[in-house]
């Protein structure tokens, strides 16, 4: 008798068990289903899903900072962020994620021009309008994106070429061979590929500037400063050195003192620098730089203006350019550097 009455208290503990057991995974389970549905919970709220390319520079952190500011909860956002590290496939597996989870954006900076149609097909197909920021993307229907927010950067690479026009001029020098090289961006890229184009058409019209070499340097400081450095192994002449992120010149920078020679205004090597951020613009402000192209990363702002209007069933232009300058000793000045938020 005593020994039933253990078993059956033996049975009465599993049972218990088993179901405390069930209720628990039940929890945990009714848990999951409420994450994975939780865009339809947001449904007040415009959900993006975005995906950065990387972190490779300054400019870059700004850029996200500034979509991060403008895709808040108080704004009306649910942001769902994803940082691609450089490489085409994470931003493809971001946007196919996004799609799964349902959202109502895809805001996406694409790292290179080509390679977009399937996942942007499978965003249409699945009605989600994709908005570009800051490059753009090489397709054979532009209907593939609704409209893009970023830099005229074939204007970017013309302004530098017309600033060295007017500084040789300036310095009596227009005649006289000038000896250039170039640190380019990321291969594929919108930024590498107009700075390029830009800088090319006007260089075109002088037959005294000879481009001795144009190498790509990720946009990174560590390869801006490789490159530079087997750059002035190769070449004891170069005049000028056109560099198509302040990144990058800042490697340059330190490569060609390292090698003794000078830079910048009274110097052997004059530098050409695209971005403008803070540390550029104090560089530029004592003479080492003389002149930086802006690339304005203030983008966020741009975007959910954006949105808004697509929300209000608004056209919107296929191409939204942002606000630029350029940058020379003589406009640089302390209120600049202290209101600059990058
Ligand atoms: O596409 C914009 C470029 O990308 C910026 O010039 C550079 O700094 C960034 O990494």
């Amino acid at each position: 008798m005593i020994k039933n009455s253990a078993f059956i208290n033996k049975l009465i503990f599993i049972f218990f068990a088993v179901i405390l057991l069930l209720m628990i995974l039940g929890g945990r389970f009714f848990t999951n289903i409420e994450e994975d549905t939780y865009v339809s919970e947001e449904e007040d709220r415009i959900v993006v899903g975005v995906s950065q390319l990387g972190s490779e520079s300054g400019w870059r952190t700004a850029n996200t900072e500034s979509v991060q500011n403008a895709f808040t909860q108080q704004n009306g956002y649910f942001l769902i962020f994803n940082n691609a590290r450089q490489k085409q496939e994470n931003q493809i597996k971001a946007i196919r994620s996004f799609i799964s989870q349902r959202v109502d954006y895809i805001v996406f900076a694409p790292v290179v021009e080509t390679g977009w149609e399937t996942v942007l097909q499978e965003a249409r197909e699945a009605d989600i309008p994709v908005i570009l920021m800051d490059r753009k993307v090489n397709v054979r229907n532009d209907g593939l994106y609704v409209t893009c927010v970023g830099s005229d950067f074939v204007e970017e690479g013309e302004r530098a070429g017309r600033w060295l026009e007017e500084d040789l001029a300036r310095r009596g020098m227009d005649e006289r061979n000038v000896n250039i090289v170039v640190l380019k961006g990321t291969q594929g890229s919108s930024s590498q590929i107009g700075r390029t184009i830009g800088f090319s058409v006007v260089a075109a019209k002088h037959d005294n500037w000879n481009i001795l070499e144009q190498e790509y340097a990720d946009f990174t400081s560590a390869k801006g400063k490789e490159v530079m450095e087997s750059f002035l192994r190769k070449h004891p002449d170069i005049d000028v050195v056109v560099s198509h992120n302040d990144d990058m010149t800042f490697g340059a920078i330190e490569a060609i003192r390292a090698s003794g020679r000078t830079v910048g205004i009274g110097g052997e090597i004059t530098i050409i620098s695209f971005d403008a951020v803070r540390g550029a613009l104090e560089m530029v402000a004592d003479g080492t730089i003389n002149v930086d192209i802006e690339c304005n990363p203030n983008q966020g702002e741009y975007l959910s203006r954006v949105i808004e209007m697509l929300e209000a069933g608004e056209k919107v232009e296929k191409q939204y350019y942002v606000e630029e300058n350029v940058f020379t000793m003589e406009n640089v000045t302390e209120e600049l550097l202290e209101e600059r938020n990058y």
